[in-house]
């Protein structure tokens, strides 16, 4: 079979896209399963994040524009079962780019599907940049599902209707007619704050159950993380942040039938 691509998106900076995607790809490969993960902002957050460095000419840029292959540039991580294809700084540039070559918003999913197949991935996963621009586009038009973290605040419902407005179009407009929100994750959850229960209630009530059920707490574990370049469940197993992104990725396991190893 081949392994679904996952993007993890939402226009806006700073909501739990990075620290989702990090978290999520090392439990997947944690439970067993085989994981890549592509990091597609020149912020490199999720490269650092795991430990990597942002390596010149290392990352998708230069295969997008059409010199080399997304499979060289694949790195192994210190969580077994789990690969990176780092960012780098010249990534801020590809959008500008991108947009003067032929057939610029399927340049992602032209050098991603022969990864899909033979390279004995389960999964791979997309952190996207934090707008909705060519790269995000093109992220969009590589991937099966899409999956929307939201930060418990005032306004998260408008942040997801601008990007189920997006989905729709990119559906419409033949970028990607098979596209589909797979689920909401809930981020930065803080149980003391009625605002927290307030904004979740709200987004299942619009959503129901394309809402993840594990919501992801706000922790000073979570946040810290990166910063010594490892996972949660490397960093701190047995913290709450840890154990709500062994949930996630059991319901993302689910969601996209993956078999348990
Ligand atoms: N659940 C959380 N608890 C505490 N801090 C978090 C949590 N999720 C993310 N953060 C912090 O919030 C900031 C933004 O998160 P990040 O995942 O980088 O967002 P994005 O990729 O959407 O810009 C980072 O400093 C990150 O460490
Ligand atoms: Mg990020």
């Amino acid at each position: 079979m081949s392994a679904p691509v996952l993007a993890i998106a939402n226009q806006k900076g700073g909501v739990g896209k990075t620290t989702t995607s990090v978290n999520l790809a090392a439990c997947l490969a944690q439970q067993g399963h085989s994981v890549l993960l592509i990091d597609l902002d020149a912020q490199a957050n999720a490269t650092s994040g795991l430990g990597l460095e942002k390596r010149e000419g290392g990352s998708v840029y230069r295969p997008l524009l059409g010199d080399g292959t997304l499979a060289e540039r694949i790195q192994p991580t210190a969580v077994p079962r789990l690969s990176l294809l780092p960012s780098e700084v010249d990534l801020c540039g590809a959008e500008v780019e991108l947009a003067r070559m032929d057939d610029y918003l399927n340049r992602l999913k032209k050098g991603l599907d022969p990864l899909r197949d033979g390279h004995g991935y389960d999964v791979i996963l997309l952190d996207c940049p934090p707008s909705l621009g060519i790269l995000t586009l093109n992220a969009f038009a590589a991937s099966d599902r899409l999956v929307v973290p939201l930060q418990c605040e005032y306004f998260a419902l408008e942040g997801v209707a601008m990007i189920t407005r997006v989905l729709k179009q990119v559906r419409e407009t033949g970028i990607n007619p098979r596209l589909e929100l797979m689920g909401i994750v809930m981020t930065m959850f803080d149980a003391r704050t009625r605002l927290s229960q307030n904004v979740v209630a709200e987004v299942r009530q619009h959503f129901g159950e394309t809402v993840f059920e594990t919501v992801i707490p706000r922790t000073t574990r979570l946040a810290e993380a990166p910063s010594f370049g490892k996972p949660i469940i490397t960093y701190d197993p047995y913290s709450a942040g840890a154990a709500a992104y062994e949930v996630l990725a059991t319901e993302v396991a689910k969601r996209l039938g993956l078999r348990t190893p």
